[in-house]
């Protein structure tokens, strides 16, 4: 395993009950990577993430963090990790602070001066002595991202952070991991259902689709590549058309649209066919596509979010 290698998985599988939930997946997050983890409601997204922490076993495979391996080696390879899965463990009745302090000392080697520094790193200077019971969403979620930074981990792992935060929210949390992985260097692993997230914050995704990985890449070169619309005078003949002459599948999107991905230079061909076969074109259009796009190719047609 190379040496910037934080996160590592190995043909990691969990069965329960007899039925396979996670199938053999692999994958690896570089150092200052923001990495995330993208997959639909029920993917296997919590499953995997309770795997890496320790919090259940992997069937088969193996979980590597620093290149410590988790099951044989598991203290060290936890103390590189700082985590929120599903939602941060808060006590309501104390103070943000209280809570903090709480956990350093459960932590021996966490000096006092580390709260103020994670307060002022995920901004809760101005609400940290309030009682959490008053704290937003967000500043909970400020808050357990506190919690997670306190041992200064090497990587940081985040369960759908933004559910639930308004748009406002979400913006912050956004700049906030951005922030933490441009000067603290930090390596985030994130996972999320929304593929606009995904792109706004990644370096790199691995897209996870009933408990297997489809596809991972870096998330620039997912978003390359041309979806295709044309406005004709008969969708119906054009898509069997498309299907039929070319092998692409083209989606109806109104009465007079029909769209598809295809490379650049089979447009006139395809134009061309269109007319010799009566199909009027008012007009195509072209535009980048997007994560989302991409994930109804890769799966064809279903969406996640
Ligand atoms: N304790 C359990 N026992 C049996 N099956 C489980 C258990 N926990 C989760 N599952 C199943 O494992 C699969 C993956 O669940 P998981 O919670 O990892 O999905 P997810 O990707 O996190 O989804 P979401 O976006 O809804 O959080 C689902 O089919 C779920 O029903
Ligand atoms: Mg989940």
């Amino acid at each position: 395993m190379n040496t910037d290698t934080v996160l590592s998985l190995k043909n990691v599988s969990k069965k329960i009950k007899g039925r396979p939930i996670i199938n053999d997946i692999s994958f690896e997050v570089k150092k200052g990577q923001i990495y995330g983890f993208l997959g639909p409601n029920g993917a296997g997204k919590t499953m995997t993430l309770r795997m890496i922490v320790g919090l259940i076993r992997p069937t088969s495979g193996t979980v590597e963090i620093c290149g410590h391996n988790t099951r044989k080696d598991f203290v060290r390879a936890m103390s590189n990790v700082g985590c929120i899965i599903e939602n941060p463990e808060l006590y309501e009745y104390l103070s943000g602070s209280d809570n903090l302090e709480l956990l350093r000392k459960m932590e021996p080697d966490i000096s006092a001066s580390r709260i103020d520094e994670v307060v002022e790193l995920v901004g809760l200077s101005h609400r940290i002595h309030d009682k959490v019971g008053t704290y937003s969403l967000g500043m909970k979620q400020r808050l357990g991202i506190a919690q997670a930074l306190m041992k200064k981990p090497e990587l940081l792992i985040l369960d759908e952070p933004t559910n639930g935060l308004d748009p406002a929210g979400i913006k912050e949390f956004r700049s906030l991991v951005k922030s933490l992985s441009k000067e603290q260097g930090m390596t985030i692993f994130v996972s999320s259902h929304l593929l606009s997230e995904i792109q706004m914050i990644c370096d790199e995704v691995a897209i996870i689709l009933h408990g297997r990985i489809i596809k991972t890449s870096k998330v620039e070169a997912l978003s390359a590549g041309q979806k295709i619309t044309w406005n004709v005078t008969n969708v119906a003949k054009a898509i069997k058309l498309l299907a039929d002459d070319f092998g692409v599948e083209a989606v109806k999107d109104t009465e007079e649209t029909l769209s598809a991905f295809t490379d650049d230079f089979r447009i006139m061909e395809i134009n061309s066919a269109m007319m010799s076969s009566d199909i009027g074109i008012k007009y195509v259009s072209r535009q980048q596509k997007s994560l989302e796009d991409l994930f109804m190719e890769l799966t064809g047609g279903e969406t996640i979010g």
